[in-house]
């Protein structure tokens, strides 16, 4: 069946804020009257939600670049297949907290697997079900090792969020390069000291698109 409801991921590195602001407008898109469905990678199935805890569970330090991708994927394809699919031919707006570009921008920039093999795990895993609008909310990498340190400190942070700055570097390069590749999807919204500002770019492009 054709696709009628609308898809819009959020991305970017850790500590971006871009789950307060998925929730946000997920709220707002409600309050508009559009029947709305927000949800986060990996998760929002039950063969999802083991495999997140399998994935961030701060013990899985030997996990291999190879198997993270593998396990992304498959809490994907269920996802996708379980609920964004049906979702989005019933009319929903779908929203999702990460999605393929996470993969290539941690798995294939971040760890350095094969950028090309890790899209065509991505096409297994999703099909034609891509989204219509990517929100990649950037922040230079000194704000943000301010932000995370605090999180360390509240003992809030899962396997991935453990690695070094250096990573998160080559996780950002990777949103870069996948921004200027796709700048009809991917759209750059800068991460602001005020979060007020920075949802105000984020709502001037999905009224841009939607509204
Ligand atoms: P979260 O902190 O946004 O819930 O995401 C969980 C972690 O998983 C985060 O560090 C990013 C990472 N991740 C990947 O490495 N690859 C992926 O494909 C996805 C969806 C997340």
């Amino acid at each position: 069946m054709k696709k009628r409801g609308f898809f819009i991921t959020f991305e970017g590195v850790d500590g971006t804020g871009k789950t307060t602001h998925a929730e946000r407008l997920a709220a707002d898109l409600t309050a508009a009257g559009h029947e709305t469905l927000l949800l986060r990678e990996p998760g929002g199935t039950s063969i999802g939600e083991q495999i997140r805890q399998i994935l961030l569970t701060r013990e899985h330090q030997t996990m291999t670049g190879i198997s993270e991708l593998f396990l992304f994927a498959a809490a994907r394809s269920q996802l996708v297949r379980e609920v964004i699919r049906p979702a989005l031919e019933r009319g929903v707006y779908v929203i999702c907290d990460r999605f393929i570009d996470s993969t290539v921008a941690y798995q294939g920039y971040g760890r350095g697997l094969d950028v090309d093999f890790v899209r065509r795990v991505n096409e297994a895993a999703v099909g034609e079900t891509k989204p219509d609008l990517t929100i990649w909310i950037d922040i230079d990498l000194e704000a943000l090792a301010k932000r995370l340190g605090k999180r360390t400190k509240n003992n809030q942070s899962d396997r991935l969020d453990l690695e070094p700055m250096a990573f998160r570097g080559k996780v950002r390069a990777g949103y870069q390069e996948i921004q200027a590749s796709e700048p009809e999807r991917v759209f750059r919204v800068v991460s602001m000291p005020d979060k007020n500002d920075t949802y105000e770019q984020i709502i001037q492009c999905v009224r841009r698109e939607i509204l």
